[in-house]
C-alpha cells in the first residue's frame, strides 16, 4: 500500500488498463511525479495490465483491481488513498457488443459512474479541493450528415453504448448543479494509436491484413469518422483536467474525417509500403451493416482550441503510419490479444460474417 500523504494530488484513474487509460497513465505518471495515480480497473476483456509494465514499479503509481459497480471496495479505495481527483474512463466501449449484450453497458457506464460520483461527493466534503473529470464520447450527440456538434448541441444517442455514455454526462452535470461537485467533461471523437484492442476498426484491419484474413467493412463503408491520435487526446485530457472551467464540457477532435472504406484502403496501402502485405485491398469484404449505424460523427472543437490553446500534433496520415509501425513492431502484443476471448466472442456471435 502506498503512503498517499506526501502527494499533492491523489488521482484515481478508472479504466487505466484499457486503450486510452494506459496511454494516459504512461503520460501522467512521468509528467507529474508529485501526484499519486491510483489505477482502478476490473480487467475485463479490454483491460491489459501489460500495457503499463513500464510504470508498474513507479513510486507514484499503483493498481487496484476493483469493479466500479461494487460500491464498498470503491469507497474504501477513496478513503485508503485520500483521493482528491478522479479521471473516469472505465466503461464498456464497443458499440457492436452493446448491440448484442447491452446489460453490462448499463451497469458499468451508468451505475459505475453513479458510484464514482457518490464516492466523490463524500470525499469532496472532507477536502478543500476536489475535481471529477468524465471522459465522454462524440456518440452522445448522434449522427450528422453536415456541419458539426458543439458543446451545446442536444444529445441524440443511437446505440445502447452511446445512450449509457449520455446518461453518464447527465449524472455528472446533475452532481455539479445539485451538490456543487467540481466537474469537467471532455468529449472526444474516434481514437487510434498503440494498445487499442483489435476489435476496433483500425487494429482489427491491421491484424487481419497481416494474417491474410478478410477485412470486414460494414454496409457500403461510406460512414464517416473523425480520427484523433490517442496521444493528442491525452494532451487534451491533461489540459482539461488542470485548466478546464468548473462545470464545463470540451469537445476534442482533429477534424481529420475519413470514410471507413477510404481508411481501410489507406491502411492497406501503408502495409504495402512497409512490405507487410501484397494487394491486400483484395481482402476487403462488405458485410452486414451494424444496426442503427451512425452515418457520420463530427465535433466542433473550437472551444478547447481557443480557451485552452490545444491543437492536435498528428495528421491522420502521420498518425496512421506511426500506429501501423507500432502494431508491426509489437506483433506479440497483438497476437496475445487476438488469442483471447475476443475471438471466441466474435466466433459465437458473428459466425455468419
Ligand atoms: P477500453 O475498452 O479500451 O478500456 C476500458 C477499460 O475499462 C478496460 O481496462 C476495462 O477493464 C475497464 N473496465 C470496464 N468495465 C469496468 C468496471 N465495471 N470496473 C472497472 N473497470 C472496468 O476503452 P477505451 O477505448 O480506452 O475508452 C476509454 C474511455 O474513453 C471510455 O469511457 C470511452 O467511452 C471513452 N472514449 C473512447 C473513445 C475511443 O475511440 N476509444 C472515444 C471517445 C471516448
Ligand atoms: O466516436 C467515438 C467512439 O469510437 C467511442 O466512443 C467508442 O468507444 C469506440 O468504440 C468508437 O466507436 P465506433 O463504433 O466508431 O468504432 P469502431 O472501431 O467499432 O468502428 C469504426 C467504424 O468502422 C464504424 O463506422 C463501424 C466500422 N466498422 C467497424 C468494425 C469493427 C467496420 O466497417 N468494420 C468493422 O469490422
Amino acid at each position: 500500500m502506498k503512503n498517499s500523504d506526501k502527494y499533492k494530488m491523489r488521482v484515481m484513474v478508472t479504466g487505466g488498463a484499457g486503450f486510452i487509460g494506459s496511454n494516459l497513465l504512461l503520460h501522467l505518471v512521468s509528467h507529474y511525479p508529485d501526484y499519486l495515480f491510483v489505477n482502478v480497473d476490473d480487467l475485463t476483456y479490454a483491460g491489459n495490465p501489460a500495457n503499463l509494465s513500464s510504470i508498474e514499479s513507479s513510486q507514484n503509481y499503483c493498481f487496484e483491481k476493483i469493479n466500479i459497480c461494487d460500491y464498498k471496495p470503491l469507497s474504501a479505495c477513496f478513503n485508503i488513498y485520500n483521493i482528491n481527483a478522479v479521471i473516469h474512463l472505465a466503461a464498456e466501449t464497443h458499440v457492436d457488443r452493446s448491440i448484442l449484450e447491452p446489460a453490462e453497458f448499463i451497469q458499468t457506464n451508468i451505475t459505475g459512474t453513479f458510484n464514482l460520483l457518490e464516492c466523490s461527493r463524500t470525499a469532496s466534503e472532507a477536502c478543500d479541493k476536489f475535481r471529477f473529470h468524465f471522459i465522454s464520447t462524440d456518440e452522445i450527440y448522434g449522427s450528422r450528415l453536415s456541419g458539426s456538434f458543439d458543446e451545446l448541441s442536444p444529445f441524440s444517442p443511437n446505440s445502447p453504448y452511446a445512450a449509457s455514455k449520455a446518461a453518464g454526462n447527465h449524472l455528472v452535470r446533475s452532481y455539479h448543479k445539485t451538490y456543487g461537485l467540481e466537474t469537467v467533461i471532455s468529449i472526444s471523437s474516434n481514437n487510434y494509436g498503440p494498445f487499442q484492442f483489435p476489435e476496433k476498426l483500425i487494429p482489427l484491419i491491421i491484424s487481419n491484413a497481416k494474417q491474410g484474413k478478410e477485412l470486414p467493412v460494414y454496409g457500403d463503408g461510406q460512414q464517416v469518422r473523425d480520427w484523433l491520435h490517442v496521444s493528442d487526446h491525452c494532451q487534451a485530457i491533461d489540459l482539461v483536467f488542470h485548466q478546464g472551467q468548473n462545470g464545463h464540457s470540451y469537445n476534442i477532435s482533429s477534424s481529420d474525417e475519413s470514410t471507413n472504406l477510404a481508411l481501410v484502403k489507406q491502411i492497406c496501402q501503408l502495409l504495402e509500403d512497409f512490405n507487410e502485405a501484397v494487394d491486400c485491398e483484395k481482402l476487403i469484404k462488405f458485410v452486414t451493416d451494424r444496426p442503427g449505424h451512425d452515418q457520420r460523427y463530427s465535433l466542433d472543437s473550437s472551444k478547447i482550441r481557443t480557451e485552452l490553446n490545444w491543437k492536435p500534433q498528428y495528421s491522420l496520415e502521420t498518425g496512421l503510419r506511426e500506429t501501423i509501425k507500432w502494431y508491426l513492431d509489437n506483433s506479440e502484443w497483438l497476437k496475445n490479444c487476438s488469442n483471447g476471448d475476443y475471438l471466441k466472442y466474435y466466433d459465437n456471435n458473428y459466425s455468419n460474417r
